[in-house]
């Protein structure tokens, strides 16, 4: 067995953009997809099974093998019923792209606690349950492709986007912890920040610029980050437009002070602490 072939793989947020790419990429190379959407409009409001249906049609007027679900991603019981599904078709399920999102953007002065927590709840907590839902046929299996689908919003920021940012970033946290507890287990956990021409992102960015990113660029990336030669874990990619990048996190030698300084002794090594023009990759000084 290579590649992703007999590999069952739940693609969330697959019944348009880029989730329908990564699905139909995955099909296309012999997995086994369980084409997960809610069918609902950008912000997340609606529902409807024709989005899922429609990408589950394509994928079998190829060829491939597919299965509908229409499940949110936002409960557990939804992430659960999405395991099920890709158990009860297909015998097993062995990676999951977790794609799925919405945005409800505002500047953070106008942000809404509703706006705040749609967001952090279809994101993180969808990247949340499915992991839950599938970490432990993972672990039985031991062997498990984890790709949360996070931002360059996340990574660098974005202005009316602190709701988005914040789930976005969240799951490369998750992301780190669950690739060292994964690792024993063959499980690896990896993010992509995409870059394409979406729904979501139509209005966002000039119509010029979005020429230039079909979500084709991005799926490669998904296919081979879930195959079962790609045992990198913990990394972090932000691809679009025919490029491919990691993104990593660096650090300094830092400053070291033999006694707890001063605020002022603090201030006049602080061009020495903020310098990051020899810095390396950065490791948890904990563990
Ligand atoms: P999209 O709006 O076409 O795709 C998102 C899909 O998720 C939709 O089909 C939607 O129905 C589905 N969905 C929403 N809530 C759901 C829920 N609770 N349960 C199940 N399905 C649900 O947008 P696009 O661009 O394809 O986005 C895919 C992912 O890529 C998202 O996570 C997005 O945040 C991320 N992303 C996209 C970027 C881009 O340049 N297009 C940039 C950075 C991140």
């Amino acid at each position: 067995m290579t590649g992703v072939v007999d590999r069952v793989v739940i693609v969330t947020g697959a019944g348009g953009g880029l989730g329908r790419e990564y699905a139909l990429s995955l099909a296309s190379h012999g997995a086994k997809v369980v084409v997960n959407d809610l069918g609902g409009a950008r912000d997340g409001s609606g529902a409807g099974s024709a989005m899922a249906d429609g990408v589950v049609a394509e994928i079998k007027e190829t060829g491939g093998e597919a299965v509908a679900n229409y499940d949110s991603v936002a409960t557990p019981q939804g992430a659960a019923a999405m395991v099920q599904a890709a158990v009860a078709t297909f015998g097993a399920v062995h990676g999951v792209v977790s794609n799925a999102g919405i945005l409800r953007d505002a500047s953070f002065a106008k942000m809404s606690d509703e706006q705040w927590d749609a967001v952090v709840q279809v994101h993180l907590y969808g990247g949340y349950n499915m992991a839950r839902a599938a970490w432990s046929h993972f672990r039985e299996q031991k062997f498990g492709r984890i790709v949360f689908v996070t931002s360059t919003s996340g990574l660098y920021g974005n202005f009316g986007q602190a709701n988005y940012g914040a789930a976005k970033l969240g799951l490369v946290g998750l992301m780190n912890t669950l690739a060292i507890e994964g690792a024993k287990s063959g499980i690896t956990a990896n993010a992509v920040a995409p870059l394409a021409a979406t729904r979501m992102t139509e209005d966002i960015a000039p119509a010029e610029f979005l020429a230039k990113l079909p979500p084709a660029f991005v799926a490669p990336v998904i296919t081979h980050l879930v195959s079962e030669e790609c045992t990198d874990t913990a990394n972090v990619f932000v691809v679009g437009g025919g490029q491919v990048q990691r993104v990593q996190q660096f650090a300094n030698a830092g400053v070291q002070f033999a006694q707890p300084p001063t605020p002022q002794e603090v201030a006049q090594k602080w061009s020495e602490i903020t310098d990051m023009s020899v810095a390396v990759p950065g490791k948890n000084p904990l563990g």
